[in-house]
C-alpha cells in the first residue's frame, strides 16, 4: 500500500479527519510558506472561510490588529524548535469579526527519519474571560457572565436577564451597547476544561494520522522518541550548520553507543550514505577490512579523554570502497561549558592537499570546528527552553 502521495493527500485519510468534530487545520512546513494543507469542517465553519480559500495559506491569515505579536512570534518559535504550543489567541474570521480561541500546536513526526512532516492546530473558542472582578465578568455585553452563571445556555434565552444582571452591576449604557470590537481586545484566557478540550483534539487527531500511517507504511508519531537517533538536533540549529559546506558528524556522548545526531550534506557527498542512514548509529560503520585497528583505538581513546584528536584512517563508502580520511575529532561544549557532542570531520585525503582557497586540512578542519562550536553555543545559550 505504499504511496508516494502525502499523509494527507491520501483522500480517505481526509475523510477520516473529517469525521472529527474538532475545529483544525494542519500545515505542512516542507512547503515553502509553510501552508495548511488540510481544514476540518468545524475549522470552516468557525472561521466562515471556503476549503479552497484556506489550503495553500499560511495561518497567518486569520490574524488581524488585535492579535497580540507575542503570541504570533510564539508560535514562530514554537514551529522553529518543532515543539508544540498552547495559548490564547485573538483570531478573525472571514467577515472580520475577532474571536478569542485557545490555540494548541503540536508537531507531527515523520517514523522514518524523526523530521516534522506537520504541525497539527486545534482551536477551541473561548467562551469566557475568567479571573476577572464581578462588574468585570459581564463582559459589557452581557452574553458571557450570562454563560458563566448559566451555563452554556443560549444567547437568546439568557440576554434578557444578562442585560438585568448588567443593570443591576451598575455598569453605564455606554458599556451596555454593543462595543465589542474595542473590547474584545482584552485578553481571554482558557478555561481548564477548554485546555482540556484541546488536548483531546489534538490526541484523536494525532491517532487517526498514526493509525493510518500505519496503512499507507510511511508511519507518522507524535513523539520523536519513537526514532532510533533519539535526541536529533532541532531544526534551528540544524539550519545553521547547514551553512558549512565540510564533511562533518555530530556524535551525542550522552546517548548509548554515541549515536549520529547530525552529518551534513557533503558527508554525503564524500561517503554516498544518506543523512537517515547515519542517523541513530555509532560511526564504526565507516570502518572496514583494511582499517587499522590502533588507529580505531585512538579515536576511542580520544573520545573517553574528551581530548580532540587527528588521525589518518582508512574509511569506507556506502559503495565499500576506501579512501584515506583526514580525520580530526573534538569535543564540542555547550555554553555553559559542558561537553554537548563531538565533532568528526572528514577530509579524504588527496594529491596535494589543498582546497581552491588554498588552506591546508588542518585549517579546513578547525574552521568547521570552530563554526559548529558558534552554532551549538548560540542555541543553548538562547534556547534552554527547547531541550525540555
Ligand atoms: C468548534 O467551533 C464552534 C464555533 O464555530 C464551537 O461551537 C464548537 O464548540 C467548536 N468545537 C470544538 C470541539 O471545540
Ligand atoms: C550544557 O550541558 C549540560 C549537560 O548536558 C546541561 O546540564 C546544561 O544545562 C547545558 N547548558 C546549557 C546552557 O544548555
Amino acid at each position: 500500500m505504499e504511496s508516494k502521495l502525502g499523509l494527507i493527500e491520501q483522500s480517505w485519510v481526509r475523510e477520516a479527519l473529517d469525521e472529527l468534530p474538532d475545529n483544525f487545520t494542519i500545515t505542512d512546513p516542507s512547503i515553502s510558506g509553510h501552508p495548511i494543507v488540510f481544514a476540518s469542517v468545524g475549522f470552516l465553519k468557525m472561521s466562515g472561510y471556503q476549503r479552497n480559500e484556506v489550503i495553500g495559506k499560511n495561518g497567518r491569515i486569520f490574524q488581524g490588529p488585535g492579535t497580540n505579536r507575542l503570541s504570533v512570534m510564539e508560535i514562530r518559535e514554537a514551529v522553529r524548535e518543532e515543539r508544540s504550543v498552547q495559548l490564547n489567541l485573538l483570531n478573525y474570521r472571514k467577515d472580520g469579526t475577532p474571536f478569542w480561541m485557545l490555540f494548541h500546536m503540536v508537531p507531527v513526526f515523520g517514523k522514518d527519519d524523526g523530521r516534522v512532516i506537520h504541525f497539527v492546530a486545534v482551536q477551541v473558542p473561548i467562551s469566557r474571560k475568567p479571573r476577572r472582578s464581578g462588574s468585570e465578568f459581564c463582559g459589557r455585553n452581557g452574553v458571557e457572565f450570562c454563560e458563566i452563571v448559566f451555563g452554556s445556555c443560549r444567547r437568546e434565552v439568557c440576554s434578557d436577564s444578562a442585560v438585568e444582571l448588567s443593570r443591576v452591576l451598575a455598569l453605564d449604557s455606554e458599556l451596555e451597547s454593543d462595543n465589542r470590537g474595542l473590547e474584545i481586545e482584552e485578553p481571554h484566557e482558557a478555561s481548564d476544561m477548554e485546555k482540556r478540550r484541546a488536548a483531546t483534539a489534538v490526541n484523536n487527531i494525532l491517532s487517526v494520522l498514526t493509525h493510518y500511517s500505519e496503512l499507507t507504511g510511511k508511519l507518522v508519531c507524535g513523539k520523536r522518541c519513537c526514532v532510533s537517533g533519539m535526541g536529533l538536533l532541532g531544526s534551528s540549529i540544524t539550519s545553521s550548520l547547514g551553512r558549512i559546506k565540510q564533511s562533518f558528524l555530530l556524535i551525542d556522548p550522552h546517548l548509548p553507543d554515541m549515536p549520529i545526531v547530525y552529518s551534513s550534506d557533503a558527508f554525503s557527498k564524500l561517503t554516498g550514505y544518506a543523512r537517515h542512514e547515519v542517523l541513530g548509529r555509532n560511526c564504526r560503520f565507516l570502518s572496514g577490512a583494511d582499517t587499522d585497528p590502533s588507529t580505531v583505538f585512538k579515536i576511542k581513546k580520544s573520545l573517553q579523554t574528551e581530548q580532540a584528536c587527528t588521525v589518518r584512517i582508512l574509511s569506507y563508502r556506502k559503495d565499500e570502497t576506501s579512501f584515506w580520511n583526514l580525520l580530526h575529532i573534538s569535543p564540542i561544549r555547550n555554553a555553559s561549558g559542558k561537553i554537548a557532542y563531538f565533532i568528526a570531520v572528514q577530509l579524504e585525503e588527496s594529491c596535494n592537499n589543498q582546497d581552491e582557497q588554498g588552506l591546508r586540512p588542518d585549517m579546513r578542519q578547525l574552521s568547521a570546528v570552530g563554526a559548529v562550536k558558534v552554532a551549538v553555543r548560540t542555541m543553548s545559550m538562547g534556547a534552554g527552553s527547547s531541550k525540555s
